[in-house]
């Protein structure tokens, strides 16, 4: 199979133009899994939980999840992508999973970063597996990276690869999520954006880009620049993710000293 990342520069506000040359972007790779940047459609830096609600979206109702459905289903592939969702008064930070019939699940942040925990509800969804064709994918966004325990508790479920939209703005991740590769023993791919932003006085944000797919065995598979919009597709073999012996002595899922963790 191919699996890929379409890294963006969204303009902040504009949903329209942002999802329209995401799946233009979409439609011209070759890929049966495709994943997209958090937030994708609206850009990162709400000045307030008010803005965050005018430009937050039902799900799958809204403009960029339906815009998804749509060319998931004339491509028959699946797509994985950030978005704010929104619930009644409350906006969270969401990713969703759409395949050719339509949304298939929905993941919300668990792990907030900085200034997103004074707009955005706190993650209630589970880190939860779902099958996208002959694939089992989990869902994370972007600062769970630093939480091993959302890329364990994905593996530890039965997925084959982690999609991971990211708006990441610390330069630490891309080198982590080899490690949470290795760890697991699976494939990742983080889809991040780049640009900048200061739409609060004082407070830049600069995007490091870097998107990537990594595998089990700790490559980094593709890697995209820092400064530019960027999409890349990889061919891997998914089923490298089902095997967690590392010697013939070692199964790194088996071995967990689970009965020592938390005495
Ligand atoms: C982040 O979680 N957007 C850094």
């Amino acid at each position: 199979m191919k699996a890929a990342f379409v890294q963006t520069a969204p303009v902040f506000g504009e949903a329209r133009i942002n999802v329209d040359r995401a799946v233009e972007k979409i439609e011209k790779l070759d890929a049966s899994l495709i994943v997209l940047p958090e937030l994708y459609s609206t850009g990162y830096q709400f000045r307030s939980k008010k803005e965050l609600l005018e430009l937050a979206e039902e799900v799958p109702s809204g403009y960029a999840t339906k815009r998804l459905n749509e060319v998931a289903k004339a491509k028959g592939a699946f797509i994985v992508a950030g978005l704010a969702e929104r619930v009644g008064k409350k906006a969270y930070n969401s990713a969703v999973l759409v395949g050719p019939k339509g949304l298939i699940g929905t993941y919300r942040k668990a792990h907030l970063f900085w200034d997103e925990k004074k707009i955005f509800a706190r993650g209630d969804t589970p880190f939860k597996v779902y099958r996208a064709g002959k694939v089992r994918v989990g869902m994370m966004i972007c600062f769970d990276w630093l939480f091993p325990e959302a890329a364990r508790a994905l593996a530890l479920q039965g997925a084959d690869i982690i999609c991971h939209p990211s708006n990441l703005v610390l330069p630490y991740c891309p080198a982590a999520m080899i490690t949470r590769s290795l760890e697991n023993r699976v494939f990742t791919i983080t889809a991040n954006r780049v640009g900048t932003e200061e739409r609060v006085p004082g407070k830049k944000l600069k995007f490091i880009g870097s998107s990537q797919v990594t595998s089990p065995y700790g490559e980094v598979l593709v890697r995209a620049g820092s400064k530019k919009e960027e999409a890349a597709s990889v061919e891997i073999d998914h089923l490298m993710a089902r095997g967690k012996r590392i010697t013939p002595l070692n199964d790194i899922f088996k071995d967990r000293r689970t009965d020592l963790f938390f005495k």
